[in-house]
């Protein structure tokens, strides 16, 4: 049936449904809530501090104390999960990325210590390299000095596994490598990790937006510049982010995840209409600066323009987002402002 051919003017009147408020929400095709969001946080060793981050004006990284009260605050705006990155000091980076399997390593120990402190928030632990590398790479270098796929899964499981027994409840492995989902489920399986679920970065690209996230982490000045363009997707492909998505589901991911969101909400829409399995964006840095840069010269409403930008990944089929802008958007929804 086609759809345009049920009505014509003056029987259809399609500004009917948009005439009033009540109207409008009972017609109202997609919502946004809390439990749909997922708040990224830095940390960084030290002691009751909190540094701010230039580049993403209102976010700050935290150490380990300060980060248990801010998880404290999210967790009163329901919001189910946290994905934590770690500020590596410049001498735990090694060529090899050595401290990315440190059982006593940063992010280990704020794993442990937000799950023994909320047991009921959902701790999301990137698997990559490129806090720990020299180089800033997220896999190893072999001898002509490129990222080697299988060298770098075979230390990506041993991250993984180290997270695990942190306690992370979610590994997300964002790193590219070919066939990690594969060697990390079966690793977690072996260990015994059976419930520890893999958010695979299944479509990650290339992108410029991620800027601003490399200077908050500190990798910016190892990778001095170099590209990610062997590993991550090119912006330009999108038949191809459906081969990605359709390994990693096969390869034992529980969730996939797109990234960046906005410029990519074409690939959102075919994944999910294609696959239909659990579907998470990551909003990324480069976004949230983007948004905070207009907001803060007066070109764009705050409020509206932040809850505009989460309903539309939602509606190009969004389960959940990773975004800077989590635990804002949360309290407008708590004091009952929907988007
Ligand atoms: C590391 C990683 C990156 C992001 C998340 N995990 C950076 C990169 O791939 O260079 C980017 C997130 C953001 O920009 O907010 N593998």
């Amino acid at each position: 049936m086609n759809p345009f051919s049920l009505g014509s003017f003056p029987a259809t009147r399609l500004r009917r449904l948009r005439v009033d408020d009540f109207t409008r929400k009972l017609v109202t095709e997609t919502n946004l809530s809390p439990q749909n969001l997922i708040q990224p946080l830095f940390v960084m060793e030290g002691e009751k501090q909190t540094e701010d981050i230039p580049a993403m004006p209102g976010l700050c990284r935290y150490t380990i104390d300060t980060l248990l009260e801010e998880v404290a605050e999210l967790q009163d705006l329901h919001i189910p999960a946290i994905a934590l990155f770690p500020v590596i000091q410049p001498h735990l980076k090694s060529d090899f990325a050595k401290e990315a399997y440190n059982d006593q390593g940063l992010l280990q120990r704020c794993i442990h210590q937000v799950k023994t402190t909320f047991p009921h928030m959902g701790v999301i632990a990137d698997v990559a390299l490129d806090p720990y590398t020299s180089h800033g790479h997220d896999g190893v270098l072999n001898s002509k000095g490129e990222v080697d796929n299988d060298s770098s899964v075979a230390i990506l499981l041993k991250q993984a596994l180290s997270l695990a027994k942190a306690g992370a409840d979610i590994v997300a492995p964002s790193d590219m490598m070919d066939g990690r989902i594969q060697m990390i489920r079966k690793g977690l399986e072996n260990e015994g990790y059976t419930m520890v679920r893999i958010l695979a970065y299944a479509a990650k690209y290339a992108s410029s937006y991620y800027g601003p996230f490399r200077g908050a982490v500190g990798s910016a000045s190892q990778l001095k510049g170099a590209s990610k363009a062997s590993y991550q997707m090119n912006p330009a492909n999108s038949h191809e982010a459906m081969r990605e998505v359709a390994f990693d589901i096969q390869e034992g991911a529980d969730f996939i995840m797109i990234k960046p969101g906005m410029p990519y909400l074409d690939i959102v829409y075919r994944v999910k209409q294609q696959f239909k399995v659990p579907t998470f964006v990551y909003q990324v840095s480069g976004e949230y600066s983007m948004h905070m840069a207009a907001i803060q010269a007066g070109h764009l409403e705050e409020q509206a323009a932040i809850m505009e930008s989460l309903l539309c990944i939602r509606r190009a089929g969004a389960d959940a987002i990773l975004s800077y802008f989590a635990k804002k958007a949360a309290g407008w929804l708590k004091a009952g402002d929907l988007p």
